[in-house]
């Protein structure tokens, strides 16, 4: 079961039937969709997305978690985060997170996220290594995770068609015995 992270403005909930809206539109915004994969030629439908929402509160998966990123002061869901390819065994996972909400960038909010979601992946995950896969051009998401202590640890070269240009990816990691701890989440209520 996914827990909820609480953070100093933000709350980290597993997603709700209600969320499917936004994150539709989202899905088709061609700003998230150039630092993210490309929109699809068909534009998801609301019912797939729907299909998704349930699949993932659901929850079958034990190698994902997904949580939806809602500021505490009015329930807004204004973003989402991830820990995937969780492999209990070697002790890592890949972190990616998404403030949805444009209006909501440079606000710190992205900051809050990856450090509640490291200190979980750390603390109550019991993982070792944190990997992360930036594209070159994506300097809002490099400062962030440089900022969190990641390292770039390699470059993918010509890795995404962007604009009919091919595009680097880089590759960084967190190490447990690297990290300084993140701010406290404050009421964090984690199952492991
Ligand atoms: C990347 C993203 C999560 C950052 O969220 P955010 O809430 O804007 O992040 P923050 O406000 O916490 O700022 C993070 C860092 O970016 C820096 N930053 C802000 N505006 C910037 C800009 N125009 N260029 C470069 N860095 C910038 C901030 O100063 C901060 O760095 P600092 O901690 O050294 O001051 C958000 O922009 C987003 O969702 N982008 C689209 C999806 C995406 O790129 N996801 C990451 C894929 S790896």
């Amino acid at each position: 079961m996914t827990p909820t992270l609480t953070t100093a403005r933000l709350r980290l909930t597993p997603f709700r039937p209600g969320d499917a809206e936004l994150l539709n539109r989202w899905a088709a915004d061609p700003v998230l969709c150039h630092y993210g994969d490309d929109c699809p030629a068909d534009p998801e439908t609301i019912e797939q997305t729907r299909a998704y929402v349930e699949k993932v509160i659901a929850g079958a998966d034990d190698s994902i978690r997904r949580w939806a990123v809602r500021r505490i002061t009015d329930d807004r869901l204004i973003g989402y985060c991830m820990a995937a390819f969780i492999d209990r065994h070697n002790r890592r996972c890949k972190a990616g997170l998404t403030i949805g909400d444009q209006e909501s960038w440079g606000l710190g909010y992205g900051r809050e996220v990856l450090d509640a979601l490291v200190r979980h992946c750390f603390e109550d995950l019991g993982l070792n290594r944190i990997g992360a896969e930036i594209f070159a051009f994506n300097e809002r998401s490099i400062r962030l995770f440089e900022g969190a202590g990641f390292r770039r640890e390699g470059t993918v070269r010509q890795s995404v068609l962007k604009d009919g240009r091919y595009r680097d990816e880089h590759l960084y990691g967190l190490l447990r015995e690297e990290w300084n701890g993140a701010p406290p989440c404050v009421d964090s209520k984690s199952n492991t």
